[in-house]
């Protein structure tokens, strides 16, 4: 499975087998994470065999079972747009390895002592990971209309194919607020519109632009 493929065949799954992940696929994710981390500004880790972040009992827990392996989203303050953009690649290349996910900002419970916080680092939220019981569904479509701004007609093919698989991506609630904008023949500006339940925006806009850049061919454009 390519990443395109993988951008078509990701939906957040909730509900997970007791499967565990085998060792070589755990390496293969820790060496992505690994290189999402290099430049220091992310730190992100890979936390196995943990099952009470999601553990039952609190309603708004209720939705998730069988959770017991997940990436805790770490990162300098300011850095949220970047984890956006390098986690939803490794969530891709899982997807490829024949894992399922769910980005989680909200409904699970910290579990301190299993990761590390460094000063000035702030926790977003957790990547659920695992063998889904199944491959979840696909959420309502929207038009790619919804999703752009332009005064060039018609739009390049590598543009629509971006902004489709944009579309397509996990946001917090599915709220989708972004926006892509053609300013020249290959000059693109990603951005976020507005909303009051905001908090996510900046994550949601890098995974956004993570799905652009893979569909619509790092060839093709620039950001602006
Ligand atoms: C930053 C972020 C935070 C999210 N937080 C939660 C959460 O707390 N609980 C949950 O059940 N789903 C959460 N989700 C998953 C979204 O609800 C889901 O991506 C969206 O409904 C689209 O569905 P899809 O991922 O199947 O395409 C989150 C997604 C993102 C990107």
């Amino acid at each position: 499975m390519t990443l395109q493929e993988a951008i078509i065949a990701r939906h957040s799954v909730r509900q997970y087998e007791t499967k565990p992940i085998e060792p070589e696929k755990i390496a293969q994710l820790q060496s992505a994470i690994g290189e999402a981390n290099a430049d220091g500004r992310l730190h992100l880790q890979l936390v196995t065999d943990e099952p009470e972040a999601f553990a039952a009992g609190l309603a708004k827990y209720g939705k998730f079972s069988g959770v017991s392996n997940y990436i805790a989203l770490i990162c300098r303050k300011g850095e949220d747009e970047l984890l956006g953009y390098r986690a939803e690649r490794i969530v891709l290349q899982a997807q490829t390895l024949g894992l399922n996910s769910c980005w989680v900002g909200l409904t699970f419970r910290k579990q301190p002592n299993r990761y590390t916080i460094a000063d000035g680092e702030t926790m977003h939220g957790v990547i659920a990971l695992g063998y889904g019981k199944t491959q979840g569904v696909q959420h309502p479509l929207k038009p790619i209309g919804k999703f752009c701004k332009s005064n060039i007609t018609p739009l390049p093919d590598w543009f629509r194919r971006g902004v489709e698989a944009a579309a397509l991506a996990p946001t917090a609630m599915n709220m989708q607020k972004f926006e892509f904008q053609l300013l020249d023949n290959d000059r693109v500006a990603a951005r976020t519109r507005f909303s009051l339940a905001g908090s996510y925006l900046k994550i949601d806009l890098g995974i956004v632009k993570c799905h652009f850049e893979i569909a619509a061919g790092s060839e093709n454009f620039r950001w602006a």
